[in-house]
């Protein structure tokens, strides 16, 4: 079944209507102030000395902003973006020919970098801390390693999983930045611009449900906002006001908090064990979802709005969830994890 506050990005991603919806200058990338203000004065600083921008590392659950960060850099820099995924760069040989057509100022963006294989990375660090290529010709005794002289560039390295990260890797990195969940309020005003966009404008109390429903992503503000926008021009209305939204989120099965299914079930399951913890493993088996996907796309949102909290030996629903579901909480005795907030 197709999840509708879907986080995976490929197919999303791909879609010419997310390009045209992708904000390509600051004021319209709204949210994440701080990390906006120290690019704003980093890239300030850079340009007036005319030097190449330092790596950056930008982590955080998926749909968040890290690709469209990425493209303002470049777009503020004037530079130009060459995009590449770590999957895709299999070979020593791969990464090289990215490298070697690379142009002085250049911003390389390369996503799920935490993805990239350790021999990949070992190409990587010389070229992001020298801006030099080894190349290892032959084998054995014989073996020869040959410098070449990159071009200065820029390295962008996206990733949801900070933590899997190899610390060789994540120190070449001059600076990091963790996007957070966005407020209500920011997604309102994302969900805005866009239905101006797409010709069919929301109303502020209509924005403003879209935005209590989509998990703190823009991502998913989005999606959920094409999806009422189509409930509205089946109705032949010319905006959408907050009727048609509310209807259209019903019919859609988001709930009040934005929850979408899996969360739920993710919820109930957790409930159901009664204030044990439960390990990721049986989580991800119970619910036949994936660990990776659990881990990165779903429980972060949970977990940054204290539905669940993770310890030592695995996650456990807190106090508030079982408010939402309206059920008693089990006694302190029983775990002591639940209430240790
Ligand atoms: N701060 C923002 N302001 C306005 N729109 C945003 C903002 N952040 C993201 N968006 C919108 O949400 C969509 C998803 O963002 P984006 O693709 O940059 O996320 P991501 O963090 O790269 O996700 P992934 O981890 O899946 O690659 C974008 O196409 C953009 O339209
Ligand atoms: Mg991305």
């Amino acid at each position: 079944m197709e999840r509708l506050v879907e986080l995976e990005k490929m197919s999303f991603d791909d879609t010419s209507e997310e390009v045209t919806l992708r904000p390509s200058i600051w004021n319209d990338y709204i949210g994440q102030e701080k990390i906006k203000k120290n690019l704003q004065v980093f890239i300030k600083a850079c340009k007036k000395r005319e030097e190449v921008l330092d790596h950056i590392l930008l982590f955080g659950p998926p749909g968040l902003g890290k690709t469209t960060l990425s493209h303002i850099i470049a777009n503020q820099m004037e530079s130009s973006i060459k995009v590449t995924a770590a999957p895709t760069i299999e070979k020593g040989g791969d990464l090289a020919a990215i490298l070697t057509n690379l142009e002085e100022g250049d911003i390389l963006f390369i996503d799920e970098i935490h993805r990239l294989s350790p021999a990949i990375e070992e190409i990587l660090y010389p070229a992001m801390e020298d801006f030099r290529l080894d190349i290892i010709i032959g084998s054995g005794p014989a073996a020869q390693t040959v410098q070449i002289d990159l071009p200065k560039f820029t390295l962008i390295g996206a990733t949801t999983r900070a933590g899997m990260l190899s610390n060789p890797l994540r120190d070449r990195f001059g600076m990091h930045f963790r996007l957070n969940f966005y407020t209500d309020n920011e997604l309102a005003k994302i969900i805005d611009i866009a239905s101006i966009k797409l010709e069919k404008e929301s109303n502020k109390e209509a924005s403003f449900e879209i935005a209590r429903r989509s998990r703190g992503t823009p991502r998913v503000a989005l999606r959920l906002l094409k999806r009422v926008r189509d409930f509205a021009e089946v109705e032949d209305e010319d905006t959408i006001d907050l009727h048609r939204c509310q209807y259209a989120l019903d019919e859609l099965g988001i709930n009040d908090k934005g929850f979408d299914e899996m969360d739920l079930r993710l919820l109930e399951l957790l409930l159901s064990n009664k204030g044990k913890p439960m390990g990721l493993s049986t989580i991800a088996a119970a619910l036949s979802e994936d660990e990776g996907t659990l881990e990165e796309a779903i429980e972060p949102y949970l977990l940054a709005n204290g539905y669940i909290q993770r310890t030592a030996r695995g996650r456990v629903a807190t106090v508030k969830s079982y408010e939402l579901f309206r059920l008693t909480p089990p006694s302190q005795n029983n775990d002591i994890d639940l209430f240790n907030n």
